[in-house]
């Protein structure tokens, strides 16, 4: 992401925020696996939206209309010593110079250094309850100004969520985050495309989730969440991450895996048989999840509301459990009971950007949202029915099938930015074991 980039989401929010504010916004913290082990680090979104800046300890501070600079970046100081056990750190001077800071200092500096800045200013933009102990700090940074009343100082009086202009403008995306999400679905396209290839029963699910990863690796990503490779009736599980299963002939996989690229995520999920067959009820199933996501992506269109695409697909959804016989009724009567939550459980998308469930709004004013150009979305209906479901014959058991991509608003209505995996049954059994 260019620099410019960076400068206009800052100027966007400061314009927002108004003269008489400050904005601060920790990055985020490095957590602990085990022991000395550090999970791999990821920069808090906000703070990464508007600094492009990847090091833990680091809090950025706008004050907007500021003589003596707008931007300040605090973070670690350059440390040869460190740096060789550790890795590089930018510095201030790499703070300034790359990353477009009006000044820098040391992280270690910004007890003395910030109630300066907070002095100034009435309103503080700031990202309460998020990371208790910075909240904690702050808090300190205030009462310290209280303190000196006496002495004429005068703490800020009013406290603003960042999180409600910030997150709307996370939720229309620029050309330049388009083009990082574009990258992000491509990865994991290649990722899915790969995993159908490399499939076939009697492999053990963590081989398909290590030919994920490679594409992954390959395209210079990383995964935007634990992938879900799930065969037979772990494909039931939603959230199911143990990946350590083997996988069965006649069984069916369902894999959900995004990858990130310059911290934007994809989102994908296919289905398809592990032995590159649909068996007739897998195949019923499956078309009739993609005949619902088909449905919902056609509602995803500007000027229709965050809504329309799951009431599409629940519609579909519903109609065709009754035509299959798995619901008995009339589907208008069953979609005001719920009935299909049995077998769809969830919602058919959600916000997608450098979250994998994004920030943003769902509702505004008590009405449903609507959708405009720019809003990035997932479309991802599913059916799903483990073994033992009660009333429902055996043909049915163990088939978990969800269908997800990735779909940009535009201004004509929206383009599938995972469009170039195929959802076609019969390509999807083509392409299964094709590389063995
Ligand atoms: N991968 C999580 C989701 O589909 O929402
Ligand atoms: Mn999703
Ligand atoms: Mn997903």
């Amino acid at each position: 992401m260019q620099s410019k980039e960076y400068v206009k989401r800052r100027k966007t929010l400061m314009r927002m925020m108004g003269n008489d504010a400050i904005a601060i916004l920790p990055s985020a913290p490095v957590r602990i696996r085990n022991r000395d082990v550090d999970y791999p680090y990821r920069q808090d979104s906000d703070f990464l939206y508007l600094t492009g800046f990847e090091e833990p300890e680091s809090v950025a501070v706008l004050i907007p209309g500021r003589k003596h600079g707008q931007y300040i970046l605090f973070c670690r100081e350059k440390d040869p010593e460190q740096e060789t056990w550790h890795g590089r750190r930018t510095g201030q001077e790499g703070a300034i110079e790359t990353y477009g800071a009006d000044d820098a200092f040391p992280i270690t500096d910004i007890d003395d250094i910030l109630p300066g800045l907070l002095e100034e200013r009435d309103r503080v933009f700031y990202s309460m309850g998020r990371d208790p102990e910075f909240d904690h700090q702050l808090m300190s940074w205030v009462n310290s100004i209280r303190e000196r009343a006496r002495a004429g100082s005068q703490a800020p009086h009013e406290f603003v969520s960042l999180e409600y202009p910030l997150h709307d403008m996370r939720l229309y995306k620029s050309r330049a985050e388009v083009s990082a999400m574009r990258k992000a679905a491509k990865a994991a396209i290649s990722a899915h495309q790969r995993a159908m290839m490399y499939c076939e029963p009697g492999i053990n699910e963590h081989h398909i989730e290590a030919e994920l990863m490679y594409e992954f690796h390959l395209a210079g990503t990383v995964p935007s969440y634990t992938p879900i490779v799930g065969g037979g009736d772990n494909s039931c599980i939603l959230h199911y991450t143990d990946n350590n299963q083997l996988l069965e002939d006649g069984d069916l996989l369902l894999i959900d895996a995004g990858a990130e690229h310059d911290g934007y995520a994809s989102d994908i999920t296919r289905t398809f048989p592990v032995n590159g067959r649909f068996k007739p009820a897998q195949r019923d199933i499956y078309e009739l999840v993609l005949a619902a996501q088909e449905a919902a992506i056609k509602k995803a269109i500007p000027g229709n509301h965050w809504n329309d695409p799951h009431d599409a697909a629940v519609k579909v959804l519903t109609k065709g459990l009754v035509r299959l016989g798995l619901l008995k009724g009339r589907p208008a009567q069953l979609i005001r009971d719920e009935a299909y939550k049995r077998f769809y459980m969830h919602r058919t998308g959600h916000w997608l950007g450098l979250d994998v469930h994004d920030v943003g709004d769902y509702r505004v004013d008590e009405e449903w949202r609507l959708l405009e150009p720019g809003m990035v979305m997932t479309v991802e209906p599913g059916i799903y029915i483990p073994a033992g479901s009660k009333g429902v014959a055996r043909r049915w058991w163990n088939i978990g099938v969800r269908i997800e991509d990735d779909v940009l608003i535009t201004r004509d209505g929206n383009e599938v930015l995972s469009r170039g995996l195929t959802r076609d049954p019969d390509e999807i059994e083509g392409l299964v074991g094709s590389a063995l």
